[in-house]
């Protein structure tokens, strides 16, 4: 793969990518910086305001480093952009053969010991509490990813469940309802890549 210099150059992958792309000294030395640091293992803090172009600064040199790389951002909002948008962009751009995927912080996600031990001790403080409860062991049964904001995007609401949002092999239990529909609205099931 090209040198930083090359693909931070006015004719280099970013700038066909990018829309009045210009080089930026200080955006291809933070790359240069951020390179030297995942060789070495090291520390490095690097500060800069909004908009000037961290972002590719340090997704460059990420992607090129052919390990595995976390990316911890500070907002979801700021996590969505970088997923949706900037990762498939700069990866796209470099043609980086790289597998990407997106996780957010452990409280987001179905505890499956917890899970087990509300329902075991079948305890609930109100009815909604209980069938909240179900709902989500329903849930738990089914999903790929444990993300609780699919819950509240309205697991109960099949029509409103995307196909992506579950692994047809996994359905359907027999005895449950709900799910056939749910996997008859989802459609045929998906091939077996990723
Ligand atoms: N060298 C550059 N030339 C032109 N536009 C750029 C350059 N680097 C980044 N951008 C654009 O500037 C905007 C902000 O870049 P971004 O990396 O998100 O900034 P930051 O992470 O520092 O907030 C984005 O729209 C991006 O496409
Ligand atoms: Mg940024």
């Amino acid at each position: 793969m090209s040198s930083l210099p090359e693909i931070f150059s006015p004719d280099g992958p970013l700038a066909q990518a990018i829309g009045g792309y210009r080089v930026r000294e200080q955006q291809v030395e933070m790359a240069e910086r951020i390179a030297a640091a995942i060789n070495s293992q090291s520390v490095f803090i690097a500060e800069a305001g909004t908009g000037t172009g961290k972002t590719f600064a340090y997704l460059v040199p990420a992607l090129k480093s052919g390990g595995k790389v976390i990316v911890s951002t500070g907002t979801k909002t700021l996590q969505d952009q970088l997923f949706n948008k900037d990762l498939p962009m700069v990866r796209d751009a470099l043609k980086a053969p790289v597998k990407i995927a997106f996780l957010k912080g452990r409280a987001n996600y179905v505890c499956p010991y917890h899970l087990q031990n509300a329902l075991a001790e079948g305890r609930f403080l109100t009815r909604e509490d209980a069938a909240d409860a179900r709902r989500i062991s329903n849930f738990a049964k089914v999903t790929q990813s444990g993300d609780k904001a699919e819950v509240h995007r309205g697991f109960g609401n099949f029509a409103s469940v995307e196909p992506r949002h579950f692994n047809a092999r996994k359905l359907p239990r027999p005895g449950l309802p709900e799910l056939q529909g749910m996997l008859r609205h989802a459609g045929p099931a998906r091939g077996d890549g990723g």
